[in-house]
C-alpha cells in the first residue's frame, strides 16, 4: 500500500465495515464482540502509518529544508570566501602598490643624495683641474668639498647596506670588551669641528654608577650615537645638546653580571611636529622633506639605530614633553666586564704607534701593495711612504705578479685588494699559506676590499690574511692596523 489513495480507499472501507458492525452491535445490546477490536487495530494501524509516512514526509521537507539551508549556508560561505580573497587581493595589490611606491620614492632620494654629493666633487675637480688661476685659500676650499662630500657617500653606501642587510635579517651583532667612556668620547670628538662651527654647546654626562669597562658592540652603539647625536647638532642651530647616560635599575640584571643602560640626546633645535613623529622610525619614509632637503641625509638613520636598539635588547623613542627642541631616548643591554683582564680592544692605539715607530726607526720594512686598480695602487703608495721613509712599498697588479715578488724573497707585509683579474686575493693568500707550510715563515697579510659585510671579513681571514679593512681606505685606518701588524710581527 504505497498509493495514498489505496490507503485511504482501505481506510474508508474499514469504515464502512465498523459502521455495520456497529449497527449489529447495538442490536446485540453494545456489548462489543471480538471481530470489532481487530478491525479497530488494523484500521489504527492503518492510521498510524499513514501518520508516520506523513511525519517521514515532513521529516524529508525539514531535512531538505535544512539540506537547502545548509547549501545556502556553504553558497554563502563560498560567496563569504570570494568576497575575501578579493578584498585580500586588493589590500595586497594596494601594500604592493605602496610598497613599490615608497621604494620608488626611496630610490629617488637615493638618486638624489647620491647626485648632490658627487655634484659637487666633480664641480670642485672639475675647477681644480680648470680654472687658470686659482687663488690658494680657493683651492684648499675645494679640495674641503671634495673630502667632505665624499664622506657623505661613504656614510650614504654604509647606511643603504645595512638597512638591506638589516631587511634580509643578516645584521648581526659583534660584542667587544670596551671603555664605555672613552667610545662616547670618540663619538663626541668625530662632531668637534661642526659643534665649533655651529657655536652650539655640547656636553656629555655619564652617569658614575655605569661600570668602565663594558662588553657591547662597539661598532653598533657608536652608529646609534653618531646617528643621534649628528641630528641634533645637524637640526639646532641655537643653544645646546646633551647626551646623558644613566643605568636603569634592573634586580634580574644585577645577578646576571648585566646591565641596562638609558642613554639620551637632547637638543634645543626646531623639533619635530607632533603629527609626522609615528613616521620617524620607519624606513624609507622620510619627516620633514623640505627641511630634510635642506640638511642632507637619506632618512635612514634612525630606522637603523632602531633596529640596532632593539638587537641589543632595548628600544628607542622619541621623548613628546620636551618644551623646545627633541629628545630622544634609546636603551640597551651590556654585559659587565672585569676590569682586571687586557682586553686588546682596551689598549691604545698610542701603545702600537709608540712601539711600531720605534721598529721603523730602526729598521726598513719591505711592503708588497696588491692592487689591480692603478689609481688606488699610486694613492696607497703615496700615503705608506708618507707614514715612513723606511717602509718600501714594492707594487703588484695582480696575483701571479704578486706570486713573483713574494717568490723573489725580502716581502715582509703583503697589504692586498681581494677582486682581481687572472687571480684573485683569495687564491693567492692561499698559495702563498700552502708555500709558508713548507718554509715554516710567516708574512702577515692584510687584505682590503671593497666588500664589507662581516662573512666577507670572515673569508679574508679563513683564507690566512691576519688582518683586514674595508675600501675606501681611511689613511688613519691604514696607519693605525699598519702599527698594529708591525708591534705584532717584527
Ligand atoms: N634631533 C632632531 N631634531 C629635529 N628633527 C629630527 C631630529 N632627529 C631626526 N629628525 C627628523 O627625522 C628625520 C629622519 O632622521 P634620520 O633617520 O636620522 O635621517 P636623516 O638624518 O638622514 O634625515 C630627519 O630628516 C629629521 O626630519
Ligand atoms: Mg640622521
Amino acid at each position: 500500500m504505497d498509493n495514498k489513495d489505496d490507503q485511504l480507499e482501505y481506510i474508508k472501507q474499514l469504515e464502512s465495515q465498523i459502521e455495520e458492525l456497529k449497527k449489529q452491535i447495538g442490536s446485540l445490546d453494545e456489548k462489543p464482540t471480538s471481530p470489532i477490536p481487530s478491525v479497530s487495530v488494523a484500521l489504527t494501524s492503518a492510521k498510524e502509518e499513514l501518520q508516520l509516512k506523513d511525519e517521514k514526509a515532513s521529516d524529508l521537507k525539514e531535512e531538505n529544508a535544512e539540506k537547502a539551508k545548509e547549501l545556502k549556508d556553504e553558497n554563502d560561505i563560498v560567496n563569504a570566501d570570494l568576497k575575501l580573497e578579493v578584498a585580500l587581493a586588493t589590500a595586497v595589490a594596494k601594500v604592493a602598490d605602496s610598497a613599490s611606491a615608497a621604494k620608488n620614492m626611496f630610490l629617488a632620494n637615493v638618486g638624489h643624495e647620491l647626485r648632490t654629493p658627487l655634484h659637487d666633487i666633480m664641480g670642485s675637480v672639475d675647477i681644480l683641474l680648470n680654472k687658470k688661476e686659482i687663488d690658494p685659500k680657493d683651492q684648499k676650499n675645494y679640495l674641503d668639498i671634495i673630502d667632505q662630500k665624499s664622506k657623505d657617500l661613504l656614510i650614504l653606501v654604509n647606511d643603504l647596506l645595512d638597512i638591506s642587510r638589516i631587511e634580509a635579517g643578516k645584521l648581526t651583532l659583534n660584542y667587544e670588551t670596551v671603555k664605555f667612556r672613552t667610545l662616547v668620547n670618540e663619538v663626541s670628538k668625530s662632531f668637534e669641528d661642526e659643534i665649533k662651527k655651529k657655536k652650539i654647546r655640547y656636553r656629555v654626562d655619564i652617569e658614575k654608577t655605569i661600570p668602565r669597562c663594558l662588553t657591547i658592540d662597539p661598532f653598533r652603539l657608536k652608529q646609534i650615537l653618531t646617528n643621534l647625536i649628528g641630528n641634533a647638532i645637524k637640526f639646532t642651530d641655537k643653544g645646546s645638546v646633551v647626551v646623558c647616560a644613566t643605568k636603569v635599575f634592573n634586580k634580574e640584571f644585577e645577578s646576571n653580571n648585566k646591565i641596562e643602560l638609558e642613554i639620551s640626546v637632547s637638543d634645543t633645535g626646531m623639533g619635530i611636529p607632533k603629527h609626522q613623529q609615528p613616521q620617524l622610525f620607519k624606513p624609507f619614509s622620510q619627516v620633514q622633506d623640505l627641511t630634510h632637503r635642506q640638511y642632507g641625509g637619506t632618512g635612514l638613520g634612525l630606522a637603523i639605530s632602531k633596529r640596532l636598539a632593539e638587537m641589543m635588547e632595548g628600544k628607542i623613542w622619541l621623548e613628546d614633553n620636551t618644551p623646545k627642541g627633541a629628545r630622544f631616548c634609546f636603551t640597551m643591554v651590556a654585559h659587565k666586564a672585569e676590569e682586571k683582564k687586557t682586553y686588546p680592544a682596551l689598549i691604545e692605539d698610542r701603545f702600537f704607534e709608540n712601539r711600531a715607530k720605534e721598529i721603523l726607526n730602526q729598521r726598513t720594512i719591505n711592503i708588497m701593495v696588491v692592487e689591480d686598480d692603478k689609481a688606488s695602487l699610486d694613492i696607497l703608495k703615496v700615503i705608506i711612504n708618507e707614514k715612513s721613509k723606511n717602509l718600501i712599498v714594492a707594487p703588484a697588479i695582480d696575483g701571479h705578479q704578486a706570486m713573483e715578488i713574494y717568490n723573489a724573497g725580502n716581502i715582509d707585509i703583503i697589504l692586498t685588494d681581494i677582486q682581481m683579474p687572472f687571480m684573485d686575493g683569495f687564491a693567492m693568500i692561499q698559495q702563498i699559506r700552502a708555500i709558508e707550510q713548507k718554509t715554516g715563515k710567516r708574512t702577515p697579510i692584510l687584505t682590503m676590499t671593497a666588500s664589507a659585510t662581516p662573512a666577507d671579513k670572515e673569508r679574508c681571514l679563513s683564507a690566512g690574511a691576519d688582518f683586514y679593512i674595508t675600501k675606501p681606505v681611511i689613511r688613519e685606518d691604514l696607519y693605525k692596523t699598519l702599527d698594529k701588524m708591525i708591534e705584532k710581527f717584527f
